[in-house]
């Protein structure tokens, strides 16, 4: 076929071709942290026990592969949206929010482009730096991606003075993605103060703030993650949010999300859904079935819930010990602002401040990292922290 020879192969995605390397690595020793997976302290692969266990019931007594309708398992939603804005504003919401159900985090990203593509949005900033998938999830749709200044890399922390200029300069009605906790890939967020600031800069100037929530419940708790969200419900400012189950409920691969649209009646909720289904239809029709009845099970049954959060939080205090332990083993030999960006940073991720022949050092040596430098704390374990302590050390002196 003449056609197909038009089409040159490409070169592996910035995430997951680190785990295809690592897998092909037929060394003994080697240490995949490229990846946001939350892995147990033997290294393990972890499933909250929470989800095994509502999994199980589920599949014993509600089993059922049906279609579900096009915006997905709807209890769920809003599950979600009051997980998210609580009591007070919920019965607003309900009224508000357009949302549906997606494929993960990343499919609600796509299907929110899209919708800004729908309407007359051409272009969309990411923070620099940010998740290898944000630039092409918005590309391959179809918008043009610039960046905002965020994190500053000779110190490691968030530039607010640069962002807040930037936002100041921006033209009306741009749209920017925002992370809302844990920032991925520095772990840098701004503080409450800097968001409440920068969120009414943003509205004076009518800018869309399209909110990606991958890590909620990993900086410092459920509640106070949610923080920017339940500001912007508090002060009826329209936003777009697209939720990830996947590190939040360990379910990763059952591929569970959503995208919610907080408008300004219930009359632009209606048409707006409207729009983000017919998008969902005409792209993968609807979502997934099994993942999202688990997560609504646990958020609607008080002791799944307040077990839930435990176990959320006991995996937030491994991976600030993991901090701790590195700050302590590194802080006469790492940078000023590989410190920094361990003491400040929160989530899975921290930028080590690699140069890419360091990386490559490192995989050389069965250290898996992704070619920005970023490593994914989780994977680290008593085990082969030490390992990887000296592996690092050696790759900075070379
Ligand atoms: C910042 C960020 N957004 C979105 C996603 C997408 O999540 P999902 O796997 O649910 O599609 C990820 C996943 O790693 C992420 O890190």
């Amino acid at each position: 076929m003449e056609f197909f020879q038009n089409y040159k192969e490409l070169a592996p995605d910035a995430i997951f071709g680190i785990s295809e390397r690592f897998r092909q690595d037929k060394s003994s020793s080697k240490h995949n942290l490229s990846m946001g997976i939350y892995y147990d302290e033997e290294g393990e692969f972890f499933s909250m026990p929470v989800v095994t266990e509502v999994a199980k019931r589920y599949v014993n007594e509600n089993f059922s592969t049906a279609y579900q309708s096009i915006g997905g398992y709807r209890p769920f939603l809003k599950s979600l949206l009051y997980l998210l804005v609580g009591d007070e504003s919920i019965e607003k919401s309900e009224k508000r929010v357009a949302m549906i159900q997606t494929i993960g985090g990343t499919s609600a990203l796509r299907t929110g482009a899209d919708f800004l593509l729908r309407g007359g949005i051409k272009q969309i900033y990411v923070s620099d730096p940010t998740w290898a998938n944000h630039r092409a999830i918005f590309e391959e749709a179809g918008l043009e991606v610039g960046t905002y200044p965020y994190a500053e890399p000779t110190t490691m922390s968030v530039d607010y003075g640069r962002l807040k200029n930037f936002v100041v300069g921006l033209k009306e009605g741009s749209a920017l993605l925002l992370h809302a906790c844990c920032h991925n890939p520095t772990g840098l967020d701004l503080n409450k103060k800097e968001w409440e600031e920068l969120l009414i800069l943003l509205r004076k100037k009518k800018c869309i703030c399209f909110f990606d929530m991958a890590y909620l419940g990993f900086a410092h708790g459920v509640y106070e993650d949610s923080f920017p969200l339940r500001f912007l419900t508090e002060n009826n400012i329209d936003f777009m949010l697209a939720f990830s189950c996947s590190k939040t409920f360990t379910l990763y691969g059952e591929r569970v999300g959503a995208l919610m649209i907080n408008t300004g009646s219930e009359q632009e909720k209606q048409a707006v859904e409207s729009h983000i289904k017919q998008i969902a239809r005409r792209t993968y029709s609807n979502p997934p079935r099994f993942g999202a009845h688990l997560v609504h099970t646990i958020l609607s049954t008080e002791s799944l819930r307040k077990q839930w959060e435990e176990e959320l939080s006991t995996i937030r205090k491994r991976i600030e010990q993991t901090k701790v332990y590195l700050v302590e083993k590194l802080k006469n030999v790492g940078s000023q602002a590989l410190i920094n960006s361990l003491k400040e940073s929160f989530g899975f991720f921290t930028l080590l401040g690699l140069s890419p022949s360091q990386v490559e050092n490192l995989y050389k040596q069965g250290i898996y990292l992704t070619g920005s430098s970023r490593i994914n704390l989780a994977a680290l374990n008593s085990g082969n922290i030490d390992h990887f302590i000296s592996c690092f050390c050696k790759a900075i002196q070379d």
